[in-house]
């Protein structure tokens, strides 16, 4: 008897040509832009989840080691709101996200070890100016990721991530916010800036981390 492929493969999942393609960009560039890659279902309760927050929820957004203490207008303006696993949305996400890890640590050997992530509210006139996710040294933020849920976003929006790839093209890349894109890039090595905002921008980033404790500090809980 001849089975078609993947019929017994427990591990087949729906998310896999995805999370091949971004395994392959992270190799061989070290950045990932997916429009449309977000399952639609998962976005779909993500922007639902999002309605039913209150702007109670969210806080200003803060810079550096002590994010919720050094705020800083100039530099970002964006208020957000951790994801736990509270809400049957958020274990969703952190499901998907989870999936994500396993599948890039099998590919990559990145030895992620785990995961935080916050909804982002950029109000009309937010911006996050060029700054890196992560610092070679104090680094255990390895890989950065951020989806949008934004469904009707034009050009005429702004609100552009742009990511400084190649020094050769100081320009960057520029990634509209639209629903259901997925940009995943190494922390370390890419700056990257989200320009001023006409309207209301939403989005989640999100961080892989490798586990930071040695046997002389263990890692902030952040
Ligand atoms: C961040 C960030 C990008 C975006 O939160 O660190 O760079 O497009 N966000 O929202
Ligand atoms: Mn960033």
């Amino acid at each position: 008897m001849i089975h078609t492929p993947n019929t017994f493969n427990d591990f087949a999942d729906s998310n896999d040509p995805l999370f091949a393609r971004i395994a392959m960009d992270i190799k061989t560039k070290g950045y990932s832009i997916n429009p449309e890659a977000l399952p639609l279902r998962l976005g779909n309760n993500l922007i639902r989840h999002l309605g039913r927050l209150s702007e109670k929820n969210f806080v200003k957004a803060g810079i550096g080691r002590d994010r919720q203490l050094m705020r800083n207008n100039f530099v970002r303006g964006d208020e957000i709101c951790w994801i736990t696993g509270e809400s049957k949305v958020g274990r969703a996400w952190l499901h998907w996200t989870g999936k994500m890890q396993v599948y890039l640590n099998r590919q990559l050997f990145l030895g992620l070890f785990s995961f935080e992530s916050h909804f982002a509210h950029y109000a009309a006139g937010d911006f996050y100016k060029r700054h890196f996710d992560s610092f070679k040294g104090e680094a255990n933020r390895v890989l950065s990721l951020v989806v949008y849920l934004n469904p009707t976003w034009v050009p005429a929006d702004g609100g552009e991530l742009v990511l400084f790839t190649n020094k050769s093209n100081p320009e960057g890349i520029k990634v509209t916010p639209s629903f259901r894109t997925v940009v995943i890039f190494l922390s370390e090595d890419f700056p990257h800036e989200v320009r001023v905002t006409h309207r209301d921008r939403y989005s989640i980033a999100g961080w892989f981390r490798i586990n930071s404790s040695t046997t002389v500090r263990v890692g902030p809980a952040l």
